[in-house]
């Protein structure tokens, strides 16, 4: 049955969605890499495809921009299309020094300045971190596919233009990898309804070098997480 910003049937998406922020990445992901992808949702704009990728269903639709449109969709999702498994592929600005332009960030566990999780009512600070089972299963496939990885924490955060110029410094003396703008709400939508997430997130931008991806840059190193994640689909389907 519909959902107040999915138009489609049960059914009409596949055990495993993929999802960029961006609709015109969804449509050019599904027909890239799926065969006969089928248009499943269009609401807002926010495209959803179902297809095949080697033979397996897999889905791709767009998150839309930060937490709130993402714990949206990943939660309309999660609950009412039977979705299991939500594999965020965006893009991310680095920290760390180690972090170079077109690198591959995986998300371990997620920082936030968001204050989504208050909703659950917990005695404490609740750490949303990835679903283990996919983020083995990737890690797995990009190895197979020589693409290296980089694993541990990332920072969703609420904004991207900040009024103190400072604003970083404290996550980069913790460690934390790479900022985006979507990770944590999934990982806490998929916590509390016993589903699957995974946020991998190419750098776009360096944030304390200052560099920036060309458009060329950013396509081509899309690929390679895009294939990480249809990989992952593959497996997850076996
Ligand atoms: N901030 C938040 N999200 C991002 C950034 C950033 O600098 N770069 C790419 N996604």
């Amino acid at each position: 049955m519909a959902t107040p910003h999915i138009a489609a049937e049960k059914g009409d998406f596949a055990k495993t969605v993929l999802m960029p922020g961006d609709p015109l990445r969804a449509k050019f992901i599904a027909e890239k890499y799926l065969e006969n992808p089928v248009l499943v949702n269009n609401v807002r704009g926010i495209q959803g495809y179902t297809g095949t990728y080697k033979g397996v269903k897999v889905s791709v639709m767009a998150s839309g921009m930060g937490m709130p449109s993402m714990a949206i969709y990943s939660y309309e999702l999660f609950k009412e299309f039977d979705v299991e498994n939500i594999i965020r592929i965006g893009t991310a600005g680095a920290f760390s020094d180690e972090l170079r332009l077109k690198d591959v960030v995986v998300g371990m566990g997620t920082c936030t300045n968001s204050n989504f999780a208050s909703q659950y009512h917990l005695a404490g600070t609740f750490a949303p971190i990835a679903s283990y089972k996919l983020l083995k299963t990737a890690d797995q496939v990009a190895e197979k596919l020589g693409i290296p990885l980089h694993i541990g924490n990332i920072l969703s955060e609420d904004n991207f233009y900040h009024d103190d110029p400072n604003v970083n410094e404290g996550w980069i003396k913790m460690g934390v990898l790479a900022v985006e703008m979507e990770a944590a709400a999934l990982y806490m939508n998929a916590a509390r309804l016993h589903k699957n997430a995974l946020a991998i997130c190419t750098i776009s931008d360096h944030l304390t070098r200052h560099e920036y991806a060309t458009t060329e840059e950013r396509r081509t190193a899309y690929t390679q997480m895009m294939e990480i994640a249809l990989g992952m689909a593959v497996e997850l389907d076996a």
